[in-house]
């Protein structure tokens, strides 16, 4: 039996496929992961075609038992998935029909593998979305967690990565709350366009039978269906555009990752990560390397890579299907296998996090952090800013000359850049004053900050 044979098609052909072309064009090594889906899809297609009297009830209760036992021997890894049937649509199948007869070879009435793996890969990625988000807020949880105890905790906010102004920890670990709530609205908005069904379209132009098309999206969860044949089987923007959201929470997470790495270096010495996230090296014992973040940071790359492929992928196709589209679906799962795996180690590494407070204030010390507070203090006494700014800069090479902070210096060398300073400055100058005074939405002050941890646990909890 040639491979045409075994697929149903060999009538058209003169020869049998070459081994070489059955290799290159079979996608059942990669695609079989989307079997559960590829069921799940069957059993709504048989069940509307029931109910719009296409198939019999006998029909449906046939193609029922087949595919329990398909899943069950997916499931139990007995199922036996060959080359020659290309890809995971005709391994069930070809399966069914073994199992069950005439059933079987009724299921593709009015489907074509085109709107059957378009449905496949929506109810796939739905899935997985879903996954996501939780995965995101469990990270939002470890960083609110460890945000709540450090609102008082002081670091130099950083600006060209020079010391700026002092900023909390917490602060500063709620930026990144911020960021991965975006990064779960995206993937919730996403998903709205995912969650539509192709089924129906057929192989390209709809299908003669009286099929109800919306019953099928109702029977798959589906908010309803593809409005048109052609751009249903095709197009894969809802797969880029995911992958345009995870390249965007994978840049977070690789931003939230360049500063672990900093922060654990001896020079910065503002955190320790456990040593269950680092490792060593085979020739220097001294090292304790952060593998964990440095991967995080490098695995980005490969999202920015898959979203380029698939972008690549879908610009110079005709409509409507063409098999590129089956090329969408390794970037997919990398995609996703990648982003759950940097998630899920992602929240727990900063469950793994020691804050050292003593090196982080120090830092602050050592950077003239409060050089905006004092040209601020100058302007509520009544000094215009600019003129503020240069009295201080001044103050700032003096005690830069002195190799101390602003407020190690005594009130009359102070007073030498601005008559206007009085000794209530040094509650000014130092990092809590400067922290304490940020006191609106959105700034630093530990009030403000822990209103916003407030919030966000009460997001997390919704
Ligand atoms: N394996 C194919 C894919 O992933 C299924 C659709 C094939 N359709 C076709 N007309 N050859 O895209």
């Amino acid at each position: 039996m040639t491979m045409q044979d075994k697929l149903g098609w060999s009538g058209r052909f003169g020869e049998p496929v070459a081994e070489l072309v059955q290799r290159y064009t079979a996608s059942v090594d990669f695609d079989q992961r989307l079997a559960l889906f590829d069921i799940r899809g069957s059993l709504a297609h048989a069940q509307m075609l029931t109910s719009c009297g296409i198939l019999s009830a006998q029909d449906l209760s046939d193609i029922r038992r087949g595919m329990a036992q398909i899943e069950n021997e997916i499931l139990s890894g007995d199922f036996v998935w060959l080359i020659e049937l290309e890809d995971v649509h005709l391994n069930i199948e070809k399966r069914l029909t073994a199992l069950v007869g005439d059933a079987g070879k009724r299921l593709h009435t009015g489907r074509s593998r085109n709107d059957q793996v378009a449905t496949d890969v929506r109810l796939y990625l739905r899935h997985a979305i879903d996954e996501l988000r939780d995965l995101i807020k469990s990270l939002q949880t470890a960083l609110v967690g460890l945000a709540t105890h450090h609102t008082h905790t002081v670091m130099p906010g950083f600006t060209h990565l020079q010391v700026a102004q002092p900023v909390s920890f917490a602060h500063h670990l709620m930026a990144y709350f911020e960021m991965l709530k975006r990064d779960a609205e995206r993937l919730a908005d996403v998903r709205r366009r995912v969650n539509r069904l192709p089924l129906g379209a057929a192989a390209l132009a709809g299908t003669s039978y009286p099929i109800n098309r919306e019953h099928a999206a109702e029977l798959l969860g589906f908010d309803g269906v593809c409005e048109n044949s052609l751009d249903a089987v095709s197009d894969r923007d809802f797969a880029i555009e995911f992958t345009a959201a995870a390249a965007l929470i994978m840049t977070h997470l690789s931003r939230l990752s360049e500063e672990l790495i900093l922060w654990m270096n001896p020079r910065f010495g503002f955190i320790a990560i456990a040593d269950r996230f680092c490792t060593g090296s085979s020739i220097m014992p001294q090292k304790k390397n952060p593998d964990v973040p440095e991967l995080v940071r490098g695995k980005t790359g490969r999202i920015n890579g898959n979203l380029v492929a698939l972008l690549t992928l879908m610009k110079g196709q005709p409509l409507a299907y063409n098999k590129d589209n089956q090329e969408d679906k390794e970037p997919l799962f990398d995609t996703v296998d990648t982003l759950t795996g940097t998630l899920r180690i992602c929240a727990e590494m900063m469950g793994g996090v020691t804050v050292k407070p003593e090196a982080m204030r120090s830092a602050v010390l050592q950077g003239y952090a409060t050089a905006t507070d004092l040209a601020d203090y100058l302007v509520k006494k009544g000094l215009p800013f600019r003129d503020a700014h240069e009295a201080v800069a001044l103050a700032v090479r003096y005690a830069e000359q002195r190799g101390c902070d602003l407020s190690d210096l005594a009130l009359d060398e102070l007073r030498q850049f601005s008559a206007g300073i009085a000794d209530d400055i040094f509650g000014v100058l130092t990092p809590e004053g400067s922290l304490a005074s940020r006191n609106h939405i959105g700034g630093t002050a530990p009030q403000q900050v822990e209103a916003a941890i407030a919030r966000a646990r009460k997001y997390l909890a919704g």
